[in-house]
């Protein structure tokens, strides 16, 4: 069997246009506590309610970086009697929200790579959440798309994109397809626990889309995909128990499991020695050695996650062009991040130089994707 080599020929984005900063967010978080410790005034004197405390900027944007979000809906998110977007149910007949933004993206990775649905045979919709259970919201995509061929769903959390790519880059590898769109719609916002003070502040929505193809097709300045490595480790640190068990355990929508939830400092403990570990690893792999990487391109949940895992695999703090930063602006958006930092900050890469795409998250999982510039 022939195997074909293959690139990544383009990427794309749909960028949600409001914005929440941290001074907004922080407004209305500290109203709801305010409200609620009103409501509870009673019990609190009574010692039987344990008084909510109010969050603060300085502390969101030194423990993690981020600065502001975009979000589907910002009014529902800051009404603090709701704390959670207000999204619209749609007839069945219309396009979903998530595959409104994956076909969004997916046109603009087309438009940039002079391709249209005519080149592609594949859609991967790859993402944390999915909006329903079925049909497969990648197969609604592929259809208002136009393109031939076969789409399915996958969820990896954060790392969803990078496993996505892998899957794409072996289905071009072994030439049963030409060429696979992956697109991550994160639509995060839903499954925040906005009245958690430890983590209201972490996501915002976006998505992302990423066009793989043979190498032979693909257009000049494309990044040659020369490995692909994943791997997971099972951990309770990240999880969101809703599920389609919720409804026959007569859960709440609104319990705390039900959303996302972490133990945060474990998560950084943990992960970023992994992820080091991990790349490090793939890169040795291929003759390479961190040093010899142009840029690396990694998930963007907190900047001091991505400075531990670039002075480990360098020995000194990065720049900022070796290791760009975007979750100041978009904040945690699961698996589209290190997407997003691949999508704005590529284009002064020289032919013949290297770079890793790397994302890690909830499972735990880790996605590392090396490319070379044609
Ligand atoms: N405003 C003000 N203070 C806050 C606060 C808020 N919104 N949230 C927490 N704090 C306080 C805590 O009460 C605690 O106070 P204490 O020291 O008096 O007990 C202190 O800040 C530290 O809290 P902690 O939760 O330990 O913060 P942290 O430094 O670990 O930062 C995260 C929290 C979530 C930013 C950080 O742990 C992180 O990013 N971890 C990795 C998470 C990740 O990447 N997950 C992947 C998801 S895909």
């Amino acid at each position: 069997m022939t195997l074909h080599r293959v690139a990544i020929s383009s990427t794309g984005i749909y960028v949600p246009q409001e914005v929440i900063t941290n001074e907004e967010l922080v407004a209305s978080f500290n109203s709801y506590v305010q409200l609620e410790n009103a409501q509870h005034a009673s019990e609190i004197a009574a010692g039987t309610f344990t008084p909510l405390v109010e969050s603060n900027v300085e502390f969101i944007e030194k423990a993690s970086g981020i600065k502001r979000r975009h979000v589907m809906d910002k009014s529902g998110v800051l009404d603090p009697t709701r704390m959670r977007p207000r999204l619209k149910p749609r007839a069945d007949e219309e396009l979903s929200l998530m595959a409104e933004i994956a076909v969004a993206a997916a046109q603009d990775a087309l438009q940039r790579a002079g391709k249209t649905a005519a080149d592609v045979d594949g859609v991967i919709c790859a993402a944390a959440n999915m909006q329903r259970a079925y049909p497969a919201m990648a197969v609604e995509i592929q259809g208002a798309l136009g393109i031939q061929g076969f789409a399915f769903d996958m969820n990896v959390a954060c790392s969803s994109a990078t496993f996505g790519i892998e899957m794409a880059v072996n289905a071009v590898k072994t030439g049963s397809v030409r060429a696979v769109l992956v697109v991550d719609p994160e639509i995060t916002s839903p499954h925040l626990a906005w009245k958690d003070r430890d983590c209201h502040f972490i996501f915002g929505d976006v998505c992302t889309a990423i066009l793989v193809e043979r190498l032979d097709t693909a257009p000049a300045g494309s990044f040659e995909v020369l490995g692909t490595k994943l791997q997971t480790s099972f951990s309770n640190n990240i999880r969101n128990n809703a599920g389609f068990m919720s409804r026959s355990e007569d859960r709440n929508p609104e319990d705390r499991d039900q959303l996302f939830r972490q133990e945060g400092r474990k998560v950084f403990k943990e992960v970023c020695p992994m992820a080091a570990e991990h790349i490090s690893k793939h890169l040795a792999a291929h003759g390479l050695a961190p040093a010899g990487v142009r840029r690396f391109w990694l998930h963007q949940a907190n900047l001091a996650m991505n400075l531990f895992i670039s002075r480990r695999l360098l020995g000194r703090d990065p720049t900022p062009e070796e290791a760009p930063i975007i979750l100041d602006e978009f904040a945690n958006t699961a698996s589209a991040g290190s997407i997003i930092a691949f999508h704005q900050n590529h284009a002064d890469i020289q032919s013949g130089e290297v770079g890793v795409i790397c994302s890690f998250g909830a499972g735990y999982s880790i996605g590392s994707v090396i490319v070379r510039r044609t």
